[in-house]
């Protein structure tokens, strides 16, 4: 058999220390992790389950003996709750998981961040892997510890920061997602290539299709830079939400169903672009750059007058405000065209209602 091209990232966050695989052969640990622990809870959920991907990740656990419990979730945003929580270590415990168990979390974000909860919080914590099947879980929910569930009128708002002892990552997983989640992904993709620059000749190039395998791990490695640099979140890791103030916004604005997370993160990504152009920090050379790359990915630069100016009204509701006001994360010019991006930057109304004007037409 030929060997599978495979490329792995170191990842630290704090003390904890765990390896990223990228590529083809990147299910190959699985069955390795599996046999170092005494069970294996595998959390998925139905439409996942059925994928090629997940198939041989299954396939790969089981051979090793130690799966003692399948949980399958709602799909999305409806397997992240508490009730299925309780429900999922209801079964856990039933089958005799202990602090030696491991959870594998085999899907897209919502799987991800509900099972890293669920081992975060079993027995006060146990390791768990992820195989992320989306491209929006490969390049960020799976990378950072991050995991929650969310409570009826708020996203997230119960979880831990648990990083996982190892991502398995195989793009394959991406040929059975929907255009439209793939898309979603791309939506970060581009934003790690305006916070570094020296990917964008790479996201062109790539334009609306499947990015390829060190495209996906490009962008887990920026990331995890962030992370690795602020592993808690109290500074750096602000980088992460460019595009996400205006963005959040955009998805609160078309009720969380017209819009993807990538779609509004795109609107919000040129957003911030022609924010720090109304404020003199770019010129019209870094707004086209960022606009040229948003639309180069099959995603959208601008949105309905009225759709602009609800998502500026309900973006004052971002949880990342600080009692001051709205902070932002903008591009700042440095030598003739490139930028760099700085966090908790301030913006008068005048110039935030210019720019949304721009984005509404
Ligand atoms: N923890 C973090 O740092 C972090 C960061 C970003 C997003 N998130 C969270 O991630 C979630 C969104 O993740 P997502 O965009 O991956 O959505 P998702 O997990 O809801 O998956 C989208 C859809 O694609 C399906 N799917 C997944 N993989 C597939 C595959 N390979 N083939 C066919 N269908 C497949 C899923 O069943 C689902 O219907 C949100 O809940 C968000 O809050 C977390
Ligand atoms: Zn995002």
């Amino acid at each position: 058999m030929r060997a599978q091209p495979t490329v792995v990232l170191p990842a630290r966050q704090g003390e904890h220390r765990y390896e990223i695989h990228v590529g083809a052969g990147a299910l190959r640990p699985l069955a390795g992790l599996a046999r170092a622990h005494d069970r294996v809870a595998v959390v998925t959920c139905a439409r996942v389950a059925r994928t090629p991907v997940a198939r041989r990740a299954l396939a790969a656990l089981r051979k090793t003996g130690r799966v003692a419990v399948l949980v399958m979730l709602p799909d999305g945003e409806k397997g992240k709750t508490l009730a299925q929580l309780e429900r999922a270590a209801g079964k856990l415990l039933a089958e005799g998981l202990t602090r030696r168990s491991l959870v594998v979390s085999i899907g897209g974000g919502a799987v991800s961040d509900a099972a890293g909860f669920l081992a975060a919080t079993f027995m006060r914590g146990l390791p768990w892997v992820a195989v992320p099947t989306t491209l929006l879980a490969m390049v960020d929910a799976a990378l950072g510890g991050k995991t929650a569930v969310n409570l009826p009128r708020a996203k997230n708002a119960v979880g831990a920061f648990h990083p996982p002892s190892a991502v398995l990552a195989d793009p394959r997983a991406l040929d059975t997602l929907p255009e439209r989640e793939l898309r979603s992904g791309l939506g970060e993709v581009v934003k790690y290539a305006l916070l570094e620059p020296a990917l964008l000749g790479r996201v062109s190039a790539s334009g609306a299709g499947r990015p390829s395998d060190e495209l996906v791990a490009a962008c887990m490695a920026a990331k995890l830079r962030v992370v690795e640099a602020d592993p808690t979140e109290r500074g750096q890791r602000a980088l992460l939400n460019l595009g996400h103030t205006f963005g959040h916004g955009v998805e609160a604005a078309g009720r969380f169903s017209r819009y993807t997370h990538g779609e509004s993160v795109a609107l919000g990504l040129v957003f911030a672009f022609r924010l720090a152009a109304q404020l003199g920090r770019v010129g019209p050379l870094a707004v086209a750059e960022a606009e040229a790359a948003v639309a180069g990915a099959g995603l959208p630069t601008r949105l309905p007058p009225a759709q602009a100016r609800r998502a500026a009204a309900l973006m004052v509701h971002d949880k990342k405000r600080t009692a001051s006001g709205l902070r932002w994360v903008l591009p700042r010019q440095v030598d003739g065209a490139g930028w760099t991006v700085e966090w908790g930057v301030e913006a008068g109304p005048l110039a935030v209602a210019a720019a949304v004007a721009e984005l509404g037409s």
